[in-house]
């Protein structure tokens, strides 16, 4: 934090009326007159107005925020003025100002730019007003992941990066030199929490996930954040209920702690009200393809949804969509085929509405063991790099289930954002990887 020592942030300042403080930060904006000047002050915990009347500051102070400049980094002192009519019912009226490091030609400005700009300069795009929301929404949705499965006794587990084998399809793995063998960067961590399962129980993770997708859409990144429980005996009906429960504990914790950031981004929370009121919508893939026919969508019973079939299927039903039994060609290889109909799998998908598309995927996994070594070959996966995958299903089998939740298309649904690049500091996109 930016404060001067025993000093209060702009975010405390409602506490301090009538005091005398000083505040360290950068200047977002301003206008003066001959005789007034209103300064925006950010230190990092909020931005506040600061009033400096030229009769009560010194020549030199006066000079200086007549020359100060968007983003000079600025000391202030003077007096807390509880005031309702401003922003945050707190102003400071100047009795000192300083311009610590005097900022020339700040390349963002008030006026509109282009995100392909913005995006060349991410490092400073992300002190704007937007950003600085969107970004502390998944600070806190970070935080309130953490929560749910510690309230909930599940162990974190904190799964590799570099990985052997992939766990997702082979065609969008990352690969680089393991002192002369393949690697490949983590696709997810799923098939190191099944082991894990049989150890602990109930555990998650969530990290950095990768995939080498050449899709250039507004869900997709190349670094992404996933979080992943797995629970042992977990079957598929709960594995349901568990993906509901904890997707609408993050609608919760975003409308009980970010209400000022969702203000920002000026998001309509009467519609995140209702996604927790209600169980979500659930159906089959057979159904949701049956729907999308009616709706006169050219899709045939074993194709993939693409992202205009989400969000018809999500606008349709108006609130969040659980999609199961999908045909097991098109799925993962670990996937639990149906006890009535083993072409289907027991996968299931959350559809968020609004047009975000999928943001949760999981499944119950195989446990019998030569039915996912068939499964295995099948998909021409090299049986050596899963020997110890199979060893879970060797020593002690058990039926378990896990789903995994981008955090980002989470976070970007959330905000009501157009991009899931707004949504992580530093997105890593297809062809894009600076700064
Ligand atoms: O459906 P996916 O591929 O599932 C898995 O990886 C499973 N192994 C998870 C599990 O069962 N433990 O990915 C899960 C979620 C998606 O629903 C989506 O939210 C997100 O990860 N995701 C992406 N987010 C941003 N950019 C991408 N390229 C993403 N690919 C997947």
């Amino acid at each position: 934090m930016t404060t001067e020592p025993n000093q209060p942030t702009i975010r405390q300042l409602a506490g301090h009326g009538g005091e005398t403080v000083q505040l360290r930060g950068w200047l977002e904006g301003g206008r003066s007159s001959g005789k007034i000047a209103f300064v925006q002050l950010r230190d990092g915990s909020g931005v506040v107005q600061v009033v400096v009347s030229r009769k009560e500051v010194s020549e030199q102070a006066w000079e200086a925020v007549k020359g100060a400049t968007q983003e000079s980094t600025i000391r202030v002192s003077g007096r807390v003025n509880l005031d309702d009519r401003a922003p945050g019912g707190v102003e400071i009226h100047a009795t000192d100002f300083e311009v610590l490091y005097a900022t020339e030609d700040y390349p963002i400005t008030p006026k509109e730019h282009g995100v392909a700009f913005l995006m060349e300069h991410r490092h400073l795009w992300l002190r704007s007003r937007r950003q600085r929301a969107a970004l502390r929404v998944r600070s806190e949705v970070c935080q309130a992941i953490r929560d749910f499965y510690y309230e909930r006794d599940y162990t974190l587990i904190d799964s590799p990066i570099l990985t052997p084998a992939a766990c997702e399809g082979t065609s969008t793995l990352f690969e680089t030199d393991y002192f002369g063998d393949p690697a490949f960067l983590s696709q997810s961590g799923q098939l190191y929490l099944e082991p894990a399962a049989a150890a602990l129980g109930k555990v998650y993770c969530f990290g950095p996930t990768f995939r080498a997708e050449k899709s250039k859409t507004r869900r997709h990144l190349m670094e992404f954040w996933m979080v992943e429980p797995e629970v042992a005996f977990l079957e598929f009906p709960g594995l349901c209920d568990l993906a509901q429960e904890f997707v609408q504990y993050l609608i919760q914790r975003v409308l009980d702690r970010c209400a000022t950031d969702l203000e920002i981004l000026e998001r309509d929370r009467s519609l995140l009200e209702g996604y927790v009121a209600e169980p979500f919508a659930r159906t089959t893939y057979t159904e949701a393809i049956e729907l999308l026919q009616g709706m006169g969508q050219s899709i045939e019973w074993g194709d993939d949804f693409g992202a205009e079939h989400e969000t018809l299927v999500g606008e349709h039903y108006g609130r969040p969509v659980m999609i199961t039994h999908f045909p097991a060609a098109m799925k993962a290889f670990y996937m639990q085929p149906d006890a009535d109909d083993d072409t289907l799998a027991l996968g299931l998908d959350i559809i968020a509405p609004e047009g975000y598309g999928e943001i949760v995927g999981g499944s119950q996994r195989i446990h019998d063991h030569d039915l996912l070594l068939r499964r295995i070959d099948e998909h021409e996966l090299p049986r050596e790099a899963f020997q110890w995958y199979l060893d879970v299903r060797r020593y002690g089998t058990y039926p378990h289930s896990g789903f995994g939740m981008g955090l980002e298309r989470f976070v970007a649904w959330m905000c009501r954002m157009d991009h899931v690049r707004e949504t992580i500091p530093y997105p890593r996109m297809l062809n894009k990887i600076y700064p």
